[in-house]
């Protein structure tokens, strides 16, 4: 079983992610996970911040001449802006934050629940994600995050290869696959910001080369679109995911949603066997499985809870109304959204396939991984 957790504060000493599980003898190269926490960091209508942060990992444990040994993975990210026992409490929580509701619950002051609840903690995930995606690369699996949509603004993605794309998303200040629309959109964050308020968005991962049989039908907790539901709804401030045609499949007749099923031998030896699909309605997962199709999922972020404009709020020790805090914060920050949501998917994605051809060392993977294409082709 392939799984992590994280720890770390906003303004603690590090944020460390624990990887458990990872099979043994994967080539692990750091500068991707660098180049991934880099992209996170980056993106039109982030703030001062991520000026004074420059990320990159440190592998604590797990691995022994660049290669994974199947133990325990530690991924540390030291925190330059390290600084949280000079910090001192806030009174006024931040409607949308976690502030009142986990002030509340751990009869706390505001401090220690929002250095957790920050964002700052998608470091650590990111880095999982990135590791995870040197595991997929192995089976020909890509992950690949944009954004298509900014402030109610649609950044209708253009066609293209992979390669073609990714080119494009790399050289949009937004990550959007349409970077001829980057000037409109900055000065929609501008605009947003100098009246002191945020913006959310829609970002939309794919992933290609899937083999058939990812997740099960025959557990609810085993079932890949829950999964991947579950951890993308964990990032802070996604609102919601979709898979597929998601909310729009419940607005269309049957016919216009289902993808038929056709069978092209000269597609054997794709990740589709043969089973083509006209189109791809069900986001590449019927039953809680992959379908040979690749995987299209979106979530919403919603806007920053930090209002440089702060909404109205409670002194918790007078109870007297008040704005609410500001901290340094964002005024935009769903192009780095969308590098968290792409290595969170690609994370589950990894699980998922050690699950079905595990684990303990990559070359027992792929030879089980070959002998179950060959006999999926056989019959
Ligand atoms: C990449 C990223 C950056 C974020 N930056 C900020 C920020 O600067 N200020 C802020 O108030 N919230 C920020 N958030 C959102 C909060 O972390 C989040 O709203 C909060 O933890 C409450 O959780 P919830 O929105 O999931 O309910 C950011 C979220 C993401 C994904």
């Amino acid at each position: 079983m392939l799984r992590y957790w994280t720890a770390g504060e906003s303004h603690g000493k590090a944020l460390v992610a624990l990887v458990d599980g990872f099979p043994a003898g994967v080539a692990v190269d750091p500068a991707l996970i660098n180049a991934e926490l880099k992209r996170r960091q980056g993106g039109y209508g982030r703030g001062g911040r991520q000026r004074i942060e420059s990320d990159e990992v440190d592998i604590k444990s797990g691995i022994w001449q660049g290669k994974t040994l199947g133990s325990p993975i530690v991924l540390e990210i030291a925190n330059r802006d390290y600084k949280l026992e000079r910090l001192g409490d806030l009174d006024r929580p931040r409607p949308g934050h976690g502030d009142l509701s986990g002030s509340v619950k751990y009869l706390s002051g505001i401090r220690g629940v929002l250095e957790r609840a920050s964002a700052r903690e998608t470091a650590a995930r990111v880095a999982a994600g990135a590791l995870a995606k040197q595991l997929l690369a192995e089976f020909g699996i890509q992950a690949f995050g944009y954004v298509v949509e900014l402030g109610g603004m649609r950044l209708e993605p253009l066609p293209g290869t992979l390669e073609e794309q990714r080119a494009r998303r790399d050289a949009s200040s937004v990550y959007s696959l349409n970077p001829s629309l980057d000037g409109q959109v900055q000065a929609l964050i501008d605009q947003c910001g100098r009246e002191g308020d945020t913006l959310g968005g829609i970002i939309e991962v794919r992933v290609e080369g899937l083999p058939f049989g990812l997740g099960s039908h025959t557990q609810w907790d085993r079932k890949l679109d829950g999964r991947l539901a579950q951890a993308v709804m964990s990032i802070q401030a996604i609102k919601g995911v979709e898979i597929g045609l998601g909310f729009e499949a419940a607005r269309r007749r049957g016919s216009q949603v289902h993808d038929p099923i056709q069978y092209d031998p000269a597609q054997r030896d794709t990740p589709s066997l043969g089973y083509v699909r006209p189109t791809n309605h069900a986001g590449g997962l019927e039953a809680g499985m992959t379908n040979g199709q690749p995987l299209v999922l979106r979530a919403a972020k919603k806007p920053i809870s930090t209002l440089r404009k702060p909404l109205e709020s409670i002194n918790l020790q007078t109870k007297q109304p008040e704005p609410a805090a500001y901290e340094r914060s964002d005024v935009c920050a769903v192009p780095a959204a969308s590098v968290i949501v792409e290595n969170v998917v690609a994370f589950e994605v990894a699980a998922a396939l050690v699950d079905k051809f595990g684990g303990d060392s990559l070359v027992e993977m792929k030879s089980r991984f070959e002998a179950f294409l060959a006999l999926a082709r056989s019959r």
